[in-house]
């Protein structure tokens, strides 16, 4: 059977690394798919670089929308990433009958529902395996694996390069900084890396998830987001000492009220698999009523595993080219007329155990009037750390664990806190879950 064509939108790390896997691995992906996967025309950024020599039988292009346009292509590769141009490449795509393959979680979170809308009345396929959780597939394990269950939570390290941040502070005491600009280097960190480290990238992710294990609209905007940029090495290391591991976490859980879709640095028992997930590997922990926890692991980032994501959806997309659009898995895994308006809590409503840390004066009474405080907004303390004070200071770090609580009482006690005369500065407020 002929090949199928494919048009590749941007020539970087995953454009790269998803030209090599469809080359090296040729004849088990033909024998997979039933037919070739070929690529017939790709637009890069700057052809002059020279590094795009010994490319057969490839048109390259500096211009995107001649990859979008060529009647040649059958399945469009977004691989350049953002908001706008990606949008209306897509779109084009779509209308000029294309099936896609993305990458891009910022697309697909902010500008999702409007484009399965149109690959719908299209009768195409938008897939986007590598949009969440690089290699690993949790779209597929979610959307299909998964189908007989009601998904209770999930919860999620879906940000390799913030992952790899906090995982070089723990074990060696690393600069912030200093990792970050490693991260980079190595291709990890998004084009602009305050998405990483601010949470906005999980977000994304973590809005995909949300959607297609609840069959809900894709709402990004609703999503609270908190980066990593506040921990401090201290954080780290009193985490490890109470017996805890500070992971970046994306978690969404369906509960009586409504629907948790929260992205933020989080304190979880070191005893826990997804504890120990170092690096740039991402790990998402899904709750579903019958099959119970589930926990999915891999490499998040990098060419080859997210070429690998890339190439594993040109093959769905290839084998389903003959079939009825209609008796497609749907893009967000529910049928369209069957997605269902949740109520998103807001962060005020949602209820999590809390670490605290705070600087006090070294002098009698102060604890008990945090605990008091504390006590009166019906906040129970499940564990308590002082620090000496060093040499030359007059204040000590307190470090509180508390039972849960909604976030709106604790907003109070915190507020309450820093108004006294025997705290200094703010009080530093990191999520506990004991995701069991
Ligand atoms: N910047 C992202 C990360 C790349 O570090 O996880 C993969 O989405």
């Amino acid at each position: 059977m002929k090949p199928v064509n494919v048009g590749l939108l941007g020539m970087g790390t995953v454009g790269g690394g998803t030209y090599n896997v469809l080359q090296r691995n040729a004849r088990e992906i033909t024998r997979r798919a039933g037919r070739g996967i070929q690529v017939v025309h790709a637009a890069a950024r700057d052809l002059d670089t020279g590094q795009f020599s010994g490319l057969d039988n490839i048109t390259l292009t500096e211009d995107v929308f001649e990859v979008v346009n060529n009647p040649d292509v059958d399945i469009v590769v977004e691989l350049i990433g953002g908001y706008d141009l990606a949008r209306k490449l897509v779109l084009q795509a779509i209308e000029n009958g294309k099936h896609v393959v993305t990458a891009n979680k910022a697309l697909i979170a902010v500008h999702g529902n409007e484009i399965f809308e149109a690959a719908q009345r299209k009768g195409v396929t938008v897939a986007f395996e590598a949009a969440v959780a690089g290699g690993i597939p949790i779209i597929k394990a979610l959307r299909e694996g998964l189908s007989a269950n009601e998904i209770e939570w999930i919860a999620g390290i879906i940000n390799g390069t913030g992952n790899f941040i906090l995982t070089e502070m723990k074990d060696k005491g690393r600069d912030f900084e200093d990792v970050l600009k490693e991260a980079q280097q190595l291709g990890y960190a998004e084009a602009d890396p305050s998405f990483d480290i601010d949470g906005i990238d999980a977000a994304h992710k973590l809005t995909i998830l949300a959607s297609i294990a609840f069959g809900i609209p894709l709402q990004f905007d609703r999503v609270y987001t908190e980066g990593i940029s506040h921990l401090t090495l201290d954080d780290v290391s009193y985490a490890e000492q109470l017996g805890y591991r500070i992971k970046h976490l994306g978690i969404t859980r369906r509960t009586a009220d409504g629907i948790e879709l929260r992205v933020h640095p989080t304190l979880i028992p070191n005893r826990r698999l997804i504890a120990n997930v170092d690096g740039v590997m991402n790990a998402v922990l899904v709750q579903g009523d019958a099959v119970g926890p589930t926990l999915y692991y891999g490499a998040g980032a990098g060419a080859e595993p997210t070429a690998s994501a890339v190439v594993a959806d040109l093959v769905d997309v290839t084998r389903s080219l003959t079939t009825d659009p209609e008796n497609r898995v749907p893009h967000l895994a529910f049928q369209p007329d069957a997605m269902a308006e949740m109520n998103i809590l807001p962060m005020a409503e949602v209820e999590t155990a809390c670490y605290l840390r705070m600087q006090a004066s070294d002098q009698p009474g102060v604890m008990a009037e945090v605990t008091r405080i504390l006590g009166s907004l019906d906040i129970s303390i499940e564990a308590m750390l002082q620090k000496e004070p060093t040499e030359g200071q007059e204040t000590v770090q307190i470090i509180m664990l508390t039972h849960r609580i909604r976030e709106g009482k604790m907003d109070n006690a915190i507020k309450q806190i820093e108004q006294l005369d025997t705290i200094n500065g703010s009080v530093t407020r990191i999520r506990m879950e004991t995701l069991s």
